[in-house]
């Protein structure tokens, strides 16, 4: 009570496209009076009794929702066996003192003396952590929670306790993390560590050979899980790996990239590279969490951060928020609960997702054209002037232009024009492309004209 869950819910299941659903407006809704009428004429009791079977109704319907349960409603067993087997339970942090102040100006029956308040509150607390998946404070922290993603400067100290289970763990590490941060992993894994395989640094690890190599060196069981650390190429990796060995194992990612904490590391898109193309083989399979530790960005080169920022701007661009300017810590947490919310709510990118695309269809054939010799967020940079460009959006673009200054692109114009065509989500050989409305308005799946869109790429061409 008073946590702000009628606030929270509402905005919650705007961002992640699913209905809000309050048991007690249901009660409300049924009964033709307010919570605060059904105490007084029939008391507690009798309330709670409907306030459970409602609750039970909703909770066993299996239809994505945001439900708000009242602060009563976990003194029934059968609604706290129901919240256990279908839905992932958010506890709303809050101190007695923050709630009473939020509710005592209302009608609540439970909330007209502060200690009779103050006692309830602290009678509840610990049912609520007894069924808790996660806690939060704020909508960001929901959504983190949501979907397994923990964040904090010094994660990485904490990694044993937060791998699910209690199994044993299989490392992944990239050769380069291995030298600067590996160490540290293996203490924090302690005797849950089984064994630990390096890779090689960066893209070169996204290969069938790769993967075949985990797969033959692996000796997990299905109780085992998959833990990489590194930027994307090693989660990508080692993620498509888990979800392939013995027919799909759980994983852990531990980004230790800009790229990969805001971006790589979150929604569950695992793939290895083929000679023909990046990402030609993968697969959908959600992290069992992603633990991101901001410290190890201290290491990572500029060249890195850069690209990384180019993944900030975007997501930025996509929620109406100047994330760029926050201070490094918050744009990583910012940004994973931005990309994290767009992938709950299409997960296996048929619809919402296709706006993390924005400036990527140009970035994606400037890569190809140079042979992929062009860095990744030099690339994303260019792109997403081109598509502020063509939405319209001049002051945009100058703050791209001004941010990330990305020197244009020293490939041949032919061979971008003919990559533009074969990206993966073109049509007919004609690009479909994200621009925006506005800033947090994209539009997708926008066909312009064939001169229009050559005339922006040729823009980002030396
Ligand atoms: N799955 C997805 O949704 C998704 C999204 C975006 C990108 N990706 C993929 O991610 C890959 C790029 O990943 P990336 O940009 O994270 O880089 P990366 O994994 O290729 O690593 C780049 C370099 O940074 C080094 N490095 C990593 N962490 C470091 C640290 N903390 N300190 C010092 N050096 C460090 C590595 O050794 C490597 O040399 C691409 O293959 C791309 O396709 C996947």
């Amino acid at each position: 009570m008073g946590a702000g869950k009628s606030t929270l819910g509402p905005e919650l299941a705007e961002r992640l496209g699913r209905p809000f659903v309050s048991v007690d407006a249901v009660v409300e809704e049924r009964t033709g009076s307010t919570v605060a009428e059904l105490f007084a004429e029939r008391g507690q009791d009798p309330f709670r009794e409907l306030e459970e079977r409602v609750a039970i109704e909703i909770l066993t319907r299996r239809l994505p929702a945001v439900v708000e349960l009242g602060g009563g409603a976990l003194g029934a067993e059968p609604t706290r066996i129901a919240l256990a087997e279908h839905a992932f339970t958010v506890l709303l942090e809050t101190t007695a003192e923050e709630a009473w102040e939020r509710v005592s100006p209302g009608d609540r029956p439970l909330a007209r003396d502060p200690e009779e308040f103050t006692a309830l509150f602290e009678e509840r607390t610990p049912l609520y952590e007894a069924v808790a998946d996660g806690h939060a404070r704020d909508l960001d922290g929901v959504v983190l929670a949501a979907s397994g993603i923990h964040i904090w400067e010094g994660a990485i100290d904490g990694l044993g306790g937060l791998a699910p289970g209690d199994g044993p763990i299989e490392l992944v590490v990239d050769a380069g993390v291995e030298t600067l941060h590996g160490e540290r992993a293996r203490r924090a894994l302690g005797e849950r560590l089984e064994a630990f395989h390096v890779v090689p640094a960066g893209e070169q690890a996204k290969s069938v050979g790769e993967a075949e190599r985990l797969w033959s060196s692996l000796r997990l069981d299905r109780e085992g899980t998959v833990m990489a650390l590194g930027g994307g190429s090693t989660t990508d990796l080692a993620g498509f790996v888990a979800a392939s060995y013995l027919r799909g194992v759980p994983w852990v990612a531990v980004p230790t990239t800009l790229v990969a904490q805001v971006d790589a590391a979150i929604g569950g898109k695992t793939a290895v590279d083929l000679e023909r193309g990046k990402n030609l083989v993968g697969s959908f399979h959600w992290p069992a969490r992603v633990v991101i530790d901001q410290e190890l960005l201290a290491t990572l080169p500029p060249e890195e951060l850069r690209n990384g920022l180019a993944e900030v701007v975007k997501s930025g661009l996509l929620a109406g928020e100047s994330l760029w300017e926050l201070e490094t810590a918050q744009q990583v947490r910012r940004s994973a609960a931005f990309k994290a919310a767009v992938c709950l709510r299409d997960p296996l990118d048929r619809g919402a997702r296709a706006q993390l695309n924005l400036g990527h269809t140009f970035a994606h054939a400037l890569e190809a054209a140079s042979g992929y010799a062009l860095p990744h967020g030099r690339a994303v940079a260019l792109g997403l002037l081109a598509a502020l460009r063509l939405s319209g959006l001049e002051d945009d673009a100058r703050m791209v232009q001004e941010l990330l200054a990305p020197a244009p692109a020293e490939v041949d114009r032919d061979a971008a024009w003919a990559a533009l065509g074969l990206d993966k989500k073109a049509v007919d050989g004609r690009p479909r492309l994200v621009l925006l409305e506005k800033p947090g308005t994209p539009k997708l799946g926008v066909e312009l004209d064939e001169r229009e869109i050559r005339s922006a790429l040729d823009a980002l061409i030396a």
